[in-house]
């Protein structure tokens, strides 16, 4: 999931460069690099371990004038981060440089076959193949030169080649990992991401699998790897560089997680139809008679997109009155799945380009099966992939740690259970009460968070130093608690674990020790009193029970340690709220161990190779 950057045009590539790592630096951090030409006859090559601000120190005031230029921010997938495994690679003569993002699968063999070949490497990187690669190739032709090396390549690859000898274009493919260009006047950019773009230009064109792009200072030419002409679309970027900005917010999950009451309120807008108690979804390609048809769904998803999709799930069940089942997407792609005609398919995606959902939703629709996607990145692969889809609204989502995409996501899904559901057996009424409440939730959001930050601040500092942390709930809050236990674990790197709170009794109980935290989700549903039991189980056994619970709920408020108000809502809306305080706990705890909160170790924003 690395950080790609490219330009040409009349300005000097190195600032432009490293302004587009730091908008990438959330796709991966462990170390960086730029490549320019330095003077007509060699290149510029700069790279450090580390963040973008070494590379920045380690650069001259004044860089080698240039026209064009790479640059590359990395999370490792072979080798550590160091200078030499950063990119860009070279070829043996230096006259070629390559950044790329994704995974060479079958580089041992060509290490092999061009180590045979006299060529000595320099890095334990997978990528480095590729500039040997090209080079073995080369004889004027940068781009047929790449295209030959990727010939010889399997595996996955967004990357950009500049060469010496062709100092007026930079050769772009693209497969399995996302490339946009950015069209400027009389300049062009490239990148792994839009953000990296949005200060310079909004016209963008999103590369396909397969295909190979030249761009020069005038514009770009795209072909396949069998040098067929391609014309491309040239899409208008829908969001502000303010919204891919700090603001007054010390980190971007703190803005994130303030950002869900608008981004409630975007997922709504123009969906909701109150007076017939149903939702308006348009994008969805399906016929009224395919509604008819549906008799199952599957959502598939990935880590926190997975625990919406769970969520979802009862809300699908309850309204639609259809089987709905949820499937982790490593593991479907891998199972030979069963698809039947009559089961709808969704990818729940963020990012678009998780690989393991792509794949995952690239064999059920190779088997027949109809999938729409529920995505936030316009244009991103899975958006563009899919049969149809809703997307989420939730605007750009910069920090690692995913937030304000579990409560959009849900939301678009549960818009989705309120449309099949009243093609069904859903009242009316009962879709009016739903989309009542729903409307309710961004303004409950608000309250919670400017009541509650304090108190889940002071929770979070007295959880931080504890070696284990249980988070329990049940119904479409147990996926709740997944989600509050992936968000503490991954910001914070504390041992902790989600569970269904009646699970807790065959195993969890066990690590219950004296003041061992449990956060409970307990609101004033039909699961309460049962949930309350539990409290009483982890009482007995020592352990520190803090519960979020509704207003006036003395039960609670009688065994717990810790409460924590969320606003009552409808039974099956509850996760939309319950899910903010675990959130902020997460971030405080983070914050209060002087962690990265953006940029946890070892992860990166969006996981586009397996
Ligand atoms: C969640 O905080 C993580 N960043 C990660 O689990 C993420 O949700 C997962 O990789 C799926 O990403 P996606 O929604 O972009 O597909």
């Amino acid at each position: 999931m690395c950080g790609i950057v490219g330009y040409i045009g009349a300005r000097r590539p190195v600032p432009i460069l490293l302004e587009g790592l730091k908008r990438l630096e959330y796709r991966g951090y462990d170390s960086a690099g730029v490549a320019t030409m330095n003077g007509s006859d060699s290149l510029f090559v700069c790279k450090r371990a580390g963040r973008v601000r070494e590379l920045e120190h380690a650069l001259p005031e004044l860089p080698p004038k240039a026209n064009v230029g790479i640059a590359h921010t990395r999370w490792a997938t072979h080798g550590p981060p160091s200078d030499n495994n950063s990119h860009p690679h070279l070829s043996t003569d230096e006259r070629i440089a390559v950044v790329h993002n994704g995974i060479i699968e079958n580089h041992s063999t060509l290490r092999t076959m061009l180590i045979a070949e006299g060529v000595n490497f320099r890095s334990e990187t997978d990528t480095e193949v590729v500039p040997h690669l090209i080079a073995r190739f080369y004889e004027g032709d940068l781009q047929a030169a790449v295209k030959q090396a990727l010939g010889l390549i399997q595996g996955t690859y967004g990357l950009v080649a500049m060469c010496v000898d062709e100092p007026d274009r930079l050769v772009v493919a693209r497969n399995g990992s996302p490339i946009v260009l950015g069209v400027g006047d009389n300049e062009m950019f490239v990148a792994s991401d839009a953000p990296a773009l949005i200060a310079h230009t909004r016209q963008v064109v999103y590369l396909e699998d397969g295909e190979v792009a030249v761009l020069d200072a005038n514009g770009f030419q795209t072909t396949d790897l069998s040098d067929r002409s391609i014309t491309k679309a040239v899409n208008e970027l829908d969001w502000e560089i303010e919204q891919i900005s700090l603001g007054d917010f010390e980190h971007f999950m703190l803005k994130e997680i303030h950002e869900q009451p608008r981004s409630i309120q975007r997922g709504l807008r123009g969906r909701a139809l109150p007076e017939f108690g149903d939702a308006k979804l348009g994008g969805l390609n399906l016929d009224r008679r395919a509604f008819f048809d549906i008799r199952r769904i599957c959502l598939i998803a990935c880590g926190t997109s997975l625990h919406a999709a769970m969520a979802a799930s009862y809300l699908i069940e309850e309204l639609a009155r259809v089987p709905c089942s949820v499937e982790i997407a490593s593991e479907l792609r891998y199972r030979n799945p069963i698809v039947d005609a009559n089961t709808l398919y969704f990818s729940v995606s963020q990012s678009g380009e998780t690989a393991d959902t792509l794949a995952a939703m690239r064999e059920i629709r190779r088997k027949g099966g109809i999938v729409l996607g529920v995505v936030n990145v316009v244009g991103s692969t899975i958006a563009r992939e899919s049969d149809g889809g809703i997307y989420i609204r939730s605007g750009p989502e910069i920090a690692v740690a995913s937030t304000k995409a579990f409560t959009s996501q849900l939301l678009a899904l549960t818009l989705f259970a309120i449309k099949i559901g009243r093609m069904r057996d859903l009242s009316a009424e009962a879709g009016r009460n739903l989309l009542r409440a729903l409307a309710e939730i961004p303004e409950q959001i608000e309250h919670l968070l400017a009541e509650q930050s304090d108190h889940l601040k002071a929770i979070a500092e007295s959880i931080s130093s504890a070696p284990y942390v249980l988070f329990l709930g049940r119904g479409g809050n147990f996926p709740a608690a997944l989600e509050g236990a992936l968000k503490l674990k991954e910001v914070s790197y504390i041992q902790c674990e989600g569970f269904a709170a009646a699970e807790m009794k065959h195993g969890p109980i066990a690590l219950i020790g004296d003041g061992t935290p449990v956060i409970f989700i307990s609101p004033m549903d039909h699961l309460h009193e049962k949930t309350l039991s539990n409290m009483e189980e982890v009482k007995a056994r020592g352990g520190r029970v803090i519960a979020i619970c509704n207003p006036g709920d003395n039960e609670v408020r009688n065994v717990a340690d810790e409460f924590i108000e969320i606003p009552a809502t409808h039974n099956m809306l509850t996760p939309f709220l319950s899910v903010i305080p675990l959130q902020l706990i997460a971030y405080f705890a983070a914050l209060y161990l002087n962690l990265d909160v953006d940029k946890p170790r070892n992860l990166a924003k969006s996981v586009t190779v397996e």
